[in-house]
């Protein structure tokens, strides 16, 4: 049984990791989680590494991962201040409050009570998802309680940055790095790299236009350093190839298609998506 997230979060890798973990190097005693999003990846693997770092550019995400690793704090103010079932204008009040002066409660309270649970953030930064007539509930309690027991014994063990991933250093040969990152730039007719990403997310402002690029290149540094990497992402989709993840398979590196709880792809309409994890191992 795997832990799952308190956040219900965006793209989560809850459901693949059954497939993803035992493709992990485990030979390597450290673990980078470079995208960590809602830490559905790095709280799964606490006890297989002697070191990890999870990583993630919203420092507010960030910020509740860490205040859970130490207190109760975080949980209390968060129920405090979420909106419930039918309270539209406390939802609208307090998206306000956080845009003014965020904290890492105020976006968990956000989270729990927007549309589908999931947040979005406009090209400014700014959190603009809907209200979606939901906030904390009994299941949030049990998630809670499972995920703060769990990530508590490691404490030690963990460190937490909010950094554009890039600046996440590459110091050794002994690091395992999974990278989950937000969905790719495609890949123009002529190979090129296009502008337009494979897919929407509401994190999508964050990634820069040459980011794909930087990545890249980043996960060649890796592998020319000697330590491990597996990314994860979304090939194709609608009949659009993500120029990166192309790239990194028709270089050779070692590639495995995941396959959807009901099927080999899922279909929206007759859209076809196509995920895979590629390592360089
Ligand atoms: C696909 S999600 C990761 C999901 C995560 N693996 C999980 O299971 O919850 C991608 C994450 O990348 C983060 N992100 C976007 N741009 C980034 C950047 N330049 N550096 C680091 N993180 C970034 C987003 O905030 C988002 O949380």
């Amino acid at each position: 049984m795997y832990i799952d997230s308190v956040m219900n979060y965006t793209g989560s890798k809850f459901k693949l990791l059954e497939q993803i973990l035992p493709e992990f190097d485990y030979t390597k005693p450290y673990f980078v989680d470079l995208f960590c999003g809602g830490g559905s990846v790095y709280t799964n693997v606490l006890d297989k590494y002697e070191k990890l770092i999870a990583n993630d550019i919203i420092k507010d995400l960030v910020g509740i991962h860490k205040s859970l690793l130490e207190s109760d704090r975080i949980i209390e103010e968060t129920k405090s201040i979420c909106p419930s079932k039918g309270q539209p204008e406390l939802f609208g009040k307090l998206r306000e409050d956080y845009n003014s002066n965020p904290t890492p409660a105020k976006l968990w309270a956000l989270m729990l009570s927007s549309t589908n649970n999931m947040m979005r953030f406009n090209q400014k930064f700014k959190y603009n998802q809907t209200f979606g007539d939901r906030g904390w509930n009994q299941s949030t309690d049990k998630k809670v309680e499972t995920f703060t027991s769990n990530i508590r014994q490691y404490k030690d063990k963990i460190r937490f940055k909010s950094l554009p991933f890039d600046q996440i250093e590459i110091s050794s040969d002994k690091i395992m790095f999974y990278a989950d990152p937000p969905y790719g730039r495609i890949k123009n007719e002529d190979g090129s790299i296009g502008k337009k990403q494979i897919s929407e997310a509401g994190y999508n402002a964050f990634w820069k236009e040459d980011d794909d690029i930087k990545l890249y290149n980043y996960l060649k540094s890796i592998d020319e350093i000697g330590s491990s990497f597996m990314v994860s992402g979304v090939l194709y989709h609608d009949n659009k190839t993500s120029w990166m993840l192309d790239k990194l398979i028709s270089e050779g590196y070692r590639y495995k298609e995941l396959q959807f709880d009901y099927n080999k792809v899922s279909r929206k309409g007759d859209k076809v998506t196509t995920e895979v994890i590629i390592m360089n191992y």
